[in-house]
């Protein structure tokens, strides 16, 4: 079985690696394959994925695991 690994990048969106499904509210579902960036801003274009309008917006977020 692989691993699919969540990464929070200070800053940015959510980094998924590995085979995953992303599903909307509708039920839409998009296969991830190798690696796709989610945004956490709430600013892109392209939700739920990141389209890098973090990097020029001003948000700000870099949560560590207590
Ligand atoms: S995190 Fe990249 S556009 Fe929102």
């Amino acid at each position: 079985m692989s691993e699919v690994v969540i990464s929070v990048r200070d800053n940015g969106p959510l980094m998924v690696k590995g085979g995953a499904i992303v599903e909307d509210g509708e039920g839409k579902r998009w296969e991830v394959k190798e690696t796709t960036f989610l945004c956490r801003c709430g600013q892109s274009a392209k939700k739920p994925f990141c389209d890098a309008t973090h990097r020029g917006c001003g948000w700000e977020s870099a949560p560590r695991v207590e």
